[in-house]
């Protein structure tokens, strides 16, 4: 039997799987594990289920100790997580691809819609209880049919947020570091650019890439200058990919019309600058906040770790 400990509270299915075949060592607070409980509680441990809210570096490799086999990150993302780090200490690390695809580019869609249609602003008004009557020029929005959706990261958050996009009459253009499937491609419509072009040619465009040195503050200053006034930003993928700062401002001076952020830079911090403005619809990260997909999520990592303690192959290494 070995040790498995589970960094925050994670569906019963998933710990049930894990029971089943190891001691686990669960933090079950709603509150998150501290660094200092959570480095005490690793050590000796030979697989850690993480979120996506601990750091899983060097340190906290050292502290679990050379017993340990498996990271197994409870989310697509794991720029928490230091691979190399994993990889030199002979550590599998995973994540949970595929699992949360529908429901984060159902998130996306969301906000593409909220932020078009601006159903932030009249929720607040109603809830201020705010005089209003309809009116022909009344809280107008933007249209999404015909209109042209460009996609940074064409993964599989990106390409079932194009299929959402085809389905309202949009049109898809995409930058990502290869081509997609020519079958999905023509598909979905969708038509591979660089991203200079996406940025001045889409009325919505939509963050769906990994998060890591190359992609920090992608989406800056001079983005969204090259952006068209009239467009949108959502981000739904790693908050420091899009300048905060920049954004505020870029908002703020209608440099573009408008965005929609399921994540933030300093996460769970939101720029103060953003708080105040109209234009920008605002959750806190619920791209694969549904119960089936949480399940999917925590039940795969699970599946990960066991894995790995068998001595067999990870079902989603990071690779
Ligand atoms: C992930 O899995 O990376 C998501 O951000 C979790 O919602």
């Amino acid at each position: 039997m070995s040790r498995v400990v589970v960094t925050g509270k994670v569906p019963e299915a998933a710990l049930e799987k894990l029971r089943a075949e190891h001691e686990v060592d669960a933090w079950t607070e709603s509150t998150s594990i501290g660094r200092a409980e959570l480095l005490r509680r690793v050590a000796g441990a030979d697989a850690v289920v993480s979120l996506l809210t601990e750091r899983i570096d060097d340190e906290l490799l050292a502290a679990a100790g050379p017993q340990l086999k498996v990271v197994a990150n409870v989310a697509v993302g794991y720029d928490n997580v230091d691979v190399p780090a994993c990889t030199a200490r002979g550590v599998v690390a995973t994540n949970t691809p595929g699992v949360l695809t529908e429901a984060t580019a159902d998130i996306a869609f969301g906000l593409i819609l909220m932020a078009t249609r601006r159903l932030g602003e009249g929720e607040r008004l109603l809830r201020a209880k705010e005089p209003w009557k309809w009116g022909m020029f009344f809280l107008l929005g933007s249209s999404l049919q015909g209109k042209t959706l460009g996609i940074i990261g064409m993964g599989g958050i990106g390409q079932a947020t194009a299929r959402r996009a085809k389905a309202f009459g949009m049109d898809v253009v995409y930058q990502s570091r290869s081509e997609i499937d020519p079958a999905i491609a023509t598909e979905l419509g969708a038509r591979r650019v660089e991203l200079d072009e996406l940025l001045a040619v889409s009325d919505v465009v939509s963050v769906h890439c990994p998060y890591g040195p190359s992609t920090h503050h992608l989406i800056g200053a001079e983005q969204l200058e090259a952006m068209k006034s009239t467009a949108y930003l959502v981000n739904t993928a790693r908050g420091p990919i899009v300048d905060e700062e920049a954004l505020a401002t870029a908002l703020r001076s209608g440099v573009i019309a408008g965005a929609g952020l399921d994540v933030f830079e300093k996460e769970p911090e939101v720029n103060s600058g953003l708080l105040t403005l109209e234009n920008v619809v605002i959750v806190p990260h619920l791209g694969s906040a549904t119960v089936e997909t949480r399940t999917a999520m925590a039940v795969l990592a699970a599946e990960n770790a066991l894995a790995v303690l068998r001595g067999d192959e990870a079902v989603t290494p990071i690779r």
